[in-house]
């Protein structure tokens, strides 16, 4: 499959916190990659260097064949990122609480000018997750963790991008509730034709949901390899899968 997304050596720095150190790493149009790591070792900077929100010290980083970042300039801008097909679902999903569950999904759309495709877009989003339609009304504060999960990952995809990237997508639900999600991830990777790049703390559920995974150290890639020889990879099993 053609490459969609490179990251070549990327530095990336809070102050003198150096968060990502000569970080490389490719996705694969229609693949679920997986990154996977602990608190702290770097994984939410790396998803928001690939949208413009962190600044690169050296480095680069390719979609689609064109340079989106590099390293003391910037190429597109966060708005611009997202008008060329990537989508980020962030940490902690900052829902906006006191909107109802299709206002929220309306700020996806915020760069589609067209109505009747937003309308359009919002009833596939109602049909795919049926409890965000049957609450379409209610103020998002009314809604479980999961529902608002379920409904940041749909509020990502009005903007009907081609890489979707999850930041924990699971973090704080319960173990039923990440399969849910789980299943919609890849249901959205199979039938939507979304690639996917997702990062979790949740080692097993992530490496068992894609098809090739990172694993990340003090902002280093310490592995990289099919998911399925890291689950069974010695040193994953022991320091994240707790074998
Ligand atoms: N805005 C920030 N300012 C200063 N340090 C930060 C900031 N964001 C993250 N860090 C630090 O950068 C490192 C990587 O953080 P992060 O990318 O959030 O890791 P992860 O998502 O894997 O938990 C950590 O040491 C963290 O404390
Ligand atoms: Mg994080």
């Amino acid at each position: 499959m053609a490459e969609l997304l490179r990251i070549e050596n990327i530095d990336v720095s809070y102050g003198a916190i150096k968060a990502l150190k000569d970080v490389s790493m490719k996705v694969d149009e229609g693949d679920i990659v997986s990154l996977i790591g602990a608190n702290g070792a770097g994984k939410s900077t790396l998803l928001k260097a690939i949208v413009g929100l962190e600044h690169l010290q050296n480095g680069s980083i390719t979609y689609n064949n064109e340079p989106i970042c590099a390293a003391k300039k910037v190429i597109h801008t966060t708005d611009q990122i997202a008008k060329m097909g990537i989508s980020l679902v962030p940490e902690g999903r900052h829902v906006f609480a006191d909107m109802t569950v299709e206002e929220n999904l309306d700020m996806g759309a915020f760069m589609v000018k067209d109505k009747l495709l937003i309308a359009r877009k919002k009833e596939e989003m109602f049909d795919f997750f049926p409890i965000l339609g049957a609450r379409r009304k209610q103020k998002t504060r009314s809604l479980s963790g999961g529902e608002q999960q379920m409904m940041a990952i749909a509020r990502a995809l009005m903007s009907s991008p081609r890489l979707l990237l999850l930041d924990e997508p699971g973090l704080g639900l319960a173990p039923l509730i990440i399969q849910d999600i789980f299943h919609k991830i890849d249901l959205i990777n199979k039938e939507d034709k979304v690639t996917v790049f997702l990062v979790e703390q949740n080692a097993r559920m992530a490496l068992k949901a894609s098809n090739k995974g990172y694993v990340m150290e003090n902002g280093r890639i310490v592995l990289a390899d099919d998911s399925k020889k890291l689950l069974s990879n010695e040193k994953v099993r022991h320091a994240y899968l707790g074998e």
